[in-house]
């Protein structure tokens, strides 16, 4: 596919034309280059890298270095799609320089067009801040992964109404502050709805219903690459594990029973 470098024009010009924004994450070159390819808009180099990737539990043990080596790896092997990093726990918010000094290895060394962080009214006078000096930022809201500990576990939010009325508040901070798009993850179908008729920037939702003006999905989800895991909010649209085992099964059957050099 012949397409153009993705910038936040064009993310603009899909939401203003109702066409769903299509988002995927990943983590390496290889799949960077197959994801593009692929003719999606927005890879997001997640720190779901932590369970996908590095074999950690949460998010929470990823760290800039971690996140910067894999960002570079992504915008080495990604053409056309806009590619966003994603800011790690305590990376953002602690002090401002800091924030401001990690934003930039995503933008001047790994290569990345934007930064995302988690985080609603809170976050939005940082936010401020960074937009003001050029970072691109994408917001994310509901479900936030690295408060998971804080927070107890994984659940849906936006169920009550003060928690309805507070990730509306959230987004609208938010969309003053610059954001030029937001994730919705874990947020209640109907609040998500209101939250996107609401805004002039587009939503990205994963496990938040059908309203959004895009969906993002974990790329280990949709290939099914996981032997135990199985998310429930994700379409699996192929069984990579099983694909792998079977084409790697087959290599040490060759090689044990010495056709590898042979009939192949
Ligand atoms: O880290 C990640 O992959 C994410 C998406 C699930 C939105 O934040």
């Amino acid at each position: 596919m012949n397409r153009k470098k993705i910038t936040i024009r064009t993310l603009k010009e899909l939401h203003s034309n109702n066409t769903p924004i299509v988002c995927l994450t990943s983590y390496d070159a290889q799949m960077a280059k197959i994801v593009d390819e692929a003719g999606v808009d927005l890879i997001l180099v997640g720190d779901s890298l932590g369970m996908t990737v590095l074999g950690f539990d949460t998010t929470l043990p990823v760290t800039v270095d971690m996140m910067i080596h894999h960002t570079s790896a992504v915008c080495r092997g990604n053409k056309t799609a806009f590619v966003v990093g994603d800011m790690p726990f305590l990376s953002y918010g602690v002090s401002d320089a800091e924030t401001i000094s990690n934003a930039a290895l995503f933008l001047q060394k790994a290569g990345s067009d934007a930064v995302k962080l988690e985080g609603g009214e809170n976050m939005a006078p940082l936010i401020s801040k960074m937009v003001n000096l050029g970072i691109p930022v994408m917001g994310h809201i509901g479900l936030l992964p690295q408060s998971v500990i804080k927070e107890g576990g994984y659940r849906k939010y936006g169920k009550t109404s003060a928690e309805a009325k507070q990730l509306i508040k959230d987004a609208k901070a938010l969309e003053k502050a610059g954001v030029f798009a937001i994730v919705l993850e874990g947020v209640s179908d109907e609040v998500t709805k209101q939250i996107t008729g609401l805004l002039d920037i587009p939503t990205i939702g994963i496990a938040s219903g059908p309203s959004c003006s895009g969906q993002i999905q974990v790329v280990n989800d949709i290939l099914g690459l996981f032997t135990t895991f199985i998310p429930k909010h994700s379409k699996q649209y192929v069984n990579g594990a099983e694909l792998f085992q079977a084409g790697i099964g087959q290599y040490v059957k060759d090689l044990k029973s010495a056709q590898f050099f042979g009939n192949n």
